[in-house]
């Protein structure tokens, strides 16, 4: 087993590049065998998550050649299979773009449906009323989603919710339908925006991706394309936030800000000053942190997937904070081990009330999702004392690296493999 060993109270300093958006490219890869011509996706994010992608759509009968470790080419004209139903692929949440995908390309498709999740139940239930909407049958047995359509065919769908996944999953159905599909209430996060990019690249019709509104007019084939995936948003705010926690000075590079902006907003509402330039923030920490309320919110409000790391910051802030958690409603595991750091914090449904403490000191400590758990390893660089980390596997799913870059930082992080000891 792998586990960090951290030992905190270093300032981190220094740059930092970010690398592409996992949650864009796990749906650009599906996207990719929408058309039987190769389509070159670069900037990829050499994490677990997207290699159990790239293997999904190689196991339909892709061609999936590796030209770098960020840059892949897929050529969907072997794509023979509209059916995958191992259990590899339910374990990561994105495996259901595969229905859309395979749905919008051959009007039928069996994909595993998604393991339950720790961060909360996560329905498809607005995947299922999208493709509905657009003629298909959907049908869940033996846990699997089965969906066929006769014909696919453009039409209105309003989201009861606003949902990243669903919106993906209908604009990637629809995008070969026939006619014309109005997407009301889609998610707006930078990714939604960056399918709609590539997509609209390979000779698709998509407007308004990013607004309220998303129109798509069908068109009978993409063809090839060459394609670079957006920064991580979500990875360079992890990087903002370790600037502030651990009292530091980071220029998180290869960024666009104007995606940062909520992140910005409340880094300088705790007492941070950031920088803004064309492709980087520079994010300088202060002596002490203030207090603050925060929601998280659909883009472009304050990311759920920022939640955990804003609540390390705010546990070392001057003052009460209550941070509101309003997507998922099993996203505060990692209380219980800030806790045995010496933080302050009580949950009371869906807000956690964090009185902010001086400093926090080192413990055995367990990742329990992807965010928490590199929100736990900030919390350990600014712990006094030594720290471990154990099922970093999570993190490793969504931040390539991440131990390297904060070495480079300043960081005293060591990735250790226990069976090894
Ligand atoms: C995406 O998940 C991201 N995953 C998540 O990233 C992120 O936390 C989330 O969006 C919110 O930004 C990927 O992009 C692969 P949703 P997704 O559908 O699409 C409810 C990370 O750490 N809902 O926008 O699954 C749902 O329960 C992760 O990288 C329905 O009710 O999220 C939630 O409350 C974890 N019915 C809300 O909508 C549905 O049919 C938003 O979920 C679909 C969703």
């Amino acid at each position: 087993m792998e586990q960090y060993v951290i030992t905190g109270g270093k300032p981190l300093r220094g740059v930092v590049e970010i690398y592409g958006a996992k949650n864009a490219a796990l749906a650009l890869i599906p996207a990719a065998i929408l058309t039987e011509e190769p389509v070159i996706i670069s900037n990829l994010p050499d994490v677990s998550d997207i290699n159990v992608m790239l293997e999904a759509v190689a196991q339909l009968g892709a061609k999936v050649e590796r030209l770098n470790r960020h840059k892949v080419r897929i050529t969907g004209a072997g794509v023979h299979s509209h059916q995958i139903n191992d259990d590899y692929i339910s374990k990561i949440r994105a495996s259901y773009y595969l229905l859309g995908a395979l749905l919008g390309r051959f009007h039928e498709a069996e994909v595993a449906m998604p393991g339950g999740c720790v961060i909360g139940a996560r329905p498809i239930d607005q995947h299922i009323k999208g493709f509905e909407a657009l003629g298909a049958k959907v049908k869940i047995s033996e846990g699997n989603i089965y969906a066929k359509a006769e014909q696919l065919k453009g039409n209105h769908i309003y989201f009861d919710v606003v949902s990243v996944g669903a919106t993906i999953n209908i604009m990637l159905a629809a995008v070969m339908a026939e006619g014309n599909t109005i997407i009301e209430n889609p998610a707006k996060e930078p990714h939604v925006v960056d399918l709609a990019n590539m997509l609209n690249s390979m000779g698709a019709r998509i407007r308004g991706a990013g607004t309220d509104v998303i129109r798509i007019k069908g068109v009978p084939k993409l063809h090839k394309t060459e394609y670079m995936v957006i920064p991580d948003q979500i990875e360079a705010g992890t990087f903002m936030f370790a600037a502030a926690i651990t009292k530091g000075e980071i220029t998180v590079a290869n960024v666009i800000p104007k995606h940062l902006e909520s992140i910005t907003a409340k880094l300088v509402d705790i007492g941070c000053e950031v920088e803004e330039y064309d492709e980087a923030v520079i994010v300088r920490g202060c002596e002490r942190l203030s207090a603050t309320q925060v929601k998280t919110l659909p883009y472009p409000g304050f990311p759920t997937d920022m939640q955990p790391q804003i609540s390390v910051a705010l546990a070392l802030a001057s003052g009460i904070s209550t941070v509101t958690e309003s997507i998922f409603e099993n996203r505060f595991k990692y209380v219980t081990e800030l806790a045995r750091m010496g933080a302050k914090i009580k949950v009371e449904n869906n807000t956690a009330i964090i009185s902010g403490v001086k400093g926090l000191f080192g413990a055995k400590l367990n990742a329990p999702d992807l965010r928490a758990g590199a929100a736990l390893v900030l919390a350990a660089l600014s712990a006094e004392g030594t720290s471990t980390i154990n099922d970093i596997n999570y993190i490793q799913r969504g931040y390539e690296a991440f131990d390297e870059k904060l070495r480079a930082l300043g960081g005293d992080i060591r990735k250790v493999d226990t069976d090894k000891k």
